[in-house]
């Protein structure tokens, strides 16, 4: 919209100021009265414009909360149906998409409410100037034929005018869009790539943390000065609470975030100093929840490495179902027939 209604702006600009010199050709007085209600559609503009372009973000906010409700109902859609909450989160649906209605209703209300002052003032300008021309008419100043052209070109100035404004008032919906997605591109990169960052492609692994610590926000410390270092081809499990951390602290080792204080080493090499496709290439992740992609099987496992080579693909998948299968033994064999991390094992596996 903001390229639309570039070329009509300066076509009602150009147009305005065509108007206003031959009116000043005929009458310089006409011409004061008739510029006289710009300051008044700017002023109303300025007030409108930016009440609009607020009505506007507010509208964008409560219409992406609407669609994350049914983004977020749509990905965990066994839960919902499975704890029956279909009418609920139907509700809560329809609660956001009202807020965002109304935000509408509101919006198109200041809208016409401008359109409404816009027309007021025009039409007391013309009215202004048809006064003022009909005393100059009866005074001598001004024939009659040069008032009917002044009134003529005067409804030729304002329609540009008036749509100037309306013009301005129409872009705050196209202004508050850009805002959010500028506003989206100047977000922070979680972690910085160091462009002289050192190549690496095979880590022997020894990986030392010195005093770590992370937060999410400046005041909720998730780690505190955590320190240890781990020697090649060790196998380290961490254990801690629900929440305690965990996650987070292997998501520092693939600068998924980079500690607030301290450092991580690889290899003794800061992590920050390797290139950062190379630093994640080190690692395979097996996530906490599991994710399938709605491709092949193999294509699923080779997810990292899509060029990856058949034969690759069915070891990994050997290994891979050895190991779950282990897993799973194990897991049966400490875990109650209903705990969580017993069914969870049998429904992955
Ligand atoms: N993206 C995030 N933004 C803000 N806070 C987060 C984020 N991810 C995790 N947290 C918070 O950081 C803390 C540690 O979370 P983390 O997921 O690392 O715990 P965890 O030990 O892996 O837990 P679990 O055993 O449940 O997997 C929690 O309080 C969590 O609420
Ligand atoms: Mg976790």
């Amino acid at each position: 919209m903001a390229v639309d209604g570039f070329i009509p702006f300066v076509a009602s600009g150009l147009t305005v100021a065509g108007m206003i010199y031959i009116i000043a050709l005929l009458d310089s007085q006409l011409a004061v009265v008739a510029i006289a209600i710009s300051p008044v559609l700017y002023l109303g503009a300025r007030t409108f414009n930016s009440r609009l372009r607020n009505q506007w973000g507010d509208i964008m906010h409560l219409e992406s909360s609407a669609f994350s409700v049914v983004q977020e109902a749509l990905s965990a859609l066994r839960v919902v149906k499975a704890f029956g909450q279909e009418e609920r989160e139907q509700q809560r649906f329809v609660r956001h998409s009202s807020e965002s209605f109304s935000a509408r209703v509101r919006a198109a209300w200041s809208e016409g409410a401008f359109d409404l002052v816009i027309g007021i003032t025009t039409a007391a300008g013309t009215a202004a100037v048809l006064f003022l021309g009909i005393r100059h008419v009866q005074s001598g100043t001004l024939t009659l034929g040069e008032l009917m052209m002044v009134m003529s070109y005067l409804a030729q100035l304002f329609g540009p005018l008036a749509s100037l404004s309306e013009m301005t008032a129409r872009a705050q919906r196209s202004l508050a869009s850009a805002e959010r997605a500028f506003a989206l591109l100047d977000e922070t990169h979680d972690v910085v790539e160091n462009k002289n960052g050192v190549p690496i492609s095979r880590a022997s692994g020894a990986v030392t943390l010195q005093d770590v610590c992370f937060a999410y926000n400046g005041d909720n410390p998730v780690l505190s000065d955590i320190s240890f270092a781990i020697k090649p081809g060790t196998r380290v499990g961490i254990m801690g609470m629900t929440g305690g951390g965990k996650s987070t602290l292997v998501s520092l080792l693939t600068r998924f975030h980079d500690p607030t204080k301290g450092q991580i080493l690889l290899d003794g090499v800061n992590l920050r100093d390797y290139k950062l496709a190379d630093l994640r290439n080190q690692f395979g992740i097996v996530l906490q929840e599991s994710i399938l992609f709605s491709t092949s099987i193999g294509e699923n496992i080779a997810y990292a490495r899509p060029g990856a080579l058949q034969h690759e693909i069915m070891s990994s998948s050997l290994a891979c179902r050895t190991a779950m299968a282990r897993w799973w033994v194990s897991v049966e064999c400490n875990y109650p027939e209903d705990s969580a991390s017993g069914l969870r094992s049998r429904e992955l596996f």
